[in-house]
């Protein structure tokens, strides 16, 4: 489980509120699955517009450049950001997400290897609505500032509190790895966020340093499938 920060700045966030402010929500039980359908009770944007896909684009770029992210979800696909707003009393019971999904409009099918939640409203903005991941070590509930964005795997069971005040928005998105296997995953980011600290004390041109950006790369080799 992985936060990554400012993946948005805080002229974007605005911009977003700005506009999702004045977009027709619609009931967020239109996707989903079977499975989840039943305790899913927010509101969603339709992604049928140009505004939306606009949305939908800057955080796709946003998400290209950052390094942190690139080096720990090593992504394949990525699902379109879906928009969900949380008003009083709304809330994502706990459930799976599915294992498969496919973008609307097309054909193309994304293994959700990692689930990602971007938060688009400061967490003093309302009460309630972390979204909570229980994983081996337990329940972790999770509430981060505008702009954050956590990852975590697809495998655990997740939900979101209901509101108590005001009112929550997200984006979502999940995400199908050239790296399948989340330990293997976890191995390379770690290695390869080690490889970014000697770099910036010694240099990459450094023979260590150098060798060991190599292993990480002969490691890529044998764990990806592009
Ligand atoms: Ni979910």
């Amino acid at each position: 489980m992985i936060v990554i920060k400012e993946v948005l700045t805080a002229q974007q966030i605005d911009h977003f509120n700005h506009v999702m402010a004045k977009q027709e929500w619609v009931d967020g039980s239109v996707t989903g699955g079977s499975q989840s359908n039943t305790v899913k009770k927010n509101q969603q944007l339709p992604a049928d517009s140009a505004i939306v896909r606009g949305l939908e684009d800057t955080v796709l770029a946003a998400l290209a450049k950052h390094p942190m992210f690139i080096s720990a979800a090593l992504p394949l696909k990525i699902f379109p950001p879906m928009f969900n707003r949380y008003g009083i009393g709304e809330t994502y019971g706990v459930h799976v997400d599915n294992a498969i999904r496919i973008p609307p409009g097309s054909s193309a099918r994304i293994r959700t290897d990692l689930s990602a939640t971007l938060f688009l409203t400061e967490p003093d903005q309302y009460d309630g609505g972390e979204l909570v991941i229980e994983d081996h070590y337990g329940s972790q509930p999770v509430k981060l500032a505008a702009g954050d964005l956590i990852l975590y795997p697809s495998t655990t069971l997740h939900q979101v509190t209901p509101i108590t005040r005001g009112e929550r928005t997200c984006a979502v998105f999940w995400v199908q790895s050239m790296v399948r296997n989340t330990e293997y995953r976890k191995i390379l980011f770690d290695l390869d966020q080690t490889v970014q600290s000697l770099t910036s004390q010694h240099g990459h041109e450094h023979h260590d340093v150098m060798r060991l950006s190599g292993i990480y790369h002969n490691l890529i080799r044998q764990w990806t499938d592009t």
